[in-house]
């Protein structure tokens, strides 16, 4: 099997899957959080290397009040007791993001997982949190900024180098899915993702489970990607 090794998830559609029930928005949070937990150890066993997941975005803090603080609440509470198992399988978690607007709590959870997971090898789970794809590029742009200031040639800089530059330096995306029915970025991993396959489905995310993630590897799999070359293949 052909497996994407960084698959990245728009995971949209929590807050519709509790008003669908008569449920709080929070519920939907929540029964999504326990989702990504299986999807986390699952991605592992499927052989995927990096999960990237939007779970709250730069213009996320235009929410009320009450689903902002809720959403922070459970970060923390999820770092603290869900991770456990996610450390013993050997996933080391990244968050990536920017660290102002964030309150003392959430900042310690976020360095205590990472700490903790840091010489974790099996696979990375990268938590995009306070995330904007635009907000990486320009704060990645200002670090170059700064390194050329101090001397860094750029007679060959590639866009291969910008990598580095940015939150974590993953791979490209190989695969993104966006659950939830809507077919748009909403400014996710927007330098990481210009070769990405996408895969869209309507499937809100508390219900995007093991079975609906390998329906996504499937798919995946028989994609012809050409990075802007030719299937030689085909053109015989
Ligand atoms: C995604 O679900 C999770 C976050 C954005 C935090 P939503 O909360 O956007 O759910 P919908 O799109 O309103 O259903
Ligand atoms: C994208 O979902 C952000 C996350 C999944 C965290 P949104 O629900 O915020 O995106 P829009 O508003 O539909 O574009
Ligand atoms: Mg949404």
């Amino acid at each position: 099997m052909n497996v994407p090794k960084h698959v990245a998830i728009i995971m949209d559609g929590n807050g519709r899957w509790a008003t669908l029930r008569g449920k709080k928005r929070s519920e939907g949070h929540l029964e999504g959080s326990k989702t990504l937990e299986k999807l986390a150890l699952h991605a592992v066993d499927m052989g995927v290397k990096v999960l990237s997941v939007y779970a709250f975005s730069t213009d996320n803090f235009k929410r009320s009040q009450e689903e902002v603080d809720y959403l922070m609440n459970l970060l923390v509470k999820y770092f603290n007791t869900k991770f456990e198992k996610i450390n013993k399988k050997g996933i080391k978690v990244v968050v990536s993001g920017r660290k102002d607007n964030l309150r003392e709590d959430v900042l310690k959870a976020i360095k205590d997982i990472e700490e903790k997971t840091k010489d974790n090898n099996v696979g990375i789970l990268n938590i995009c949190f306070n995330y904007g794809g635009q907000e990486e590029i320009i704060d990645g742009a200002i670090k170059l900024a700064k390194d050329i200031n101090e001397g860094l040639d750029i007679k060959n800089f590639k866009r291969e180098d910008f990598y580095k530059y940015l939150y974590h330096s993953l791979p490209p995306i190989d695969l993104l899915i966006r659950t939830g029915g809507e077919q748009r970025v909403s400014n996710f991993m927007l330098y990481q993702m210009s070769y990405s396959e996408f895969y869209f489905t309507n499937t809100y995310f508390p219900d995007f489970g093991k079975s609906e993630f390998n329906k996504a590897l499937f798919n995946y799999e028989n994609r012809d990607r050409r990075f802007g070359g030719i299937n030689e293949q085909e053109n015989k």
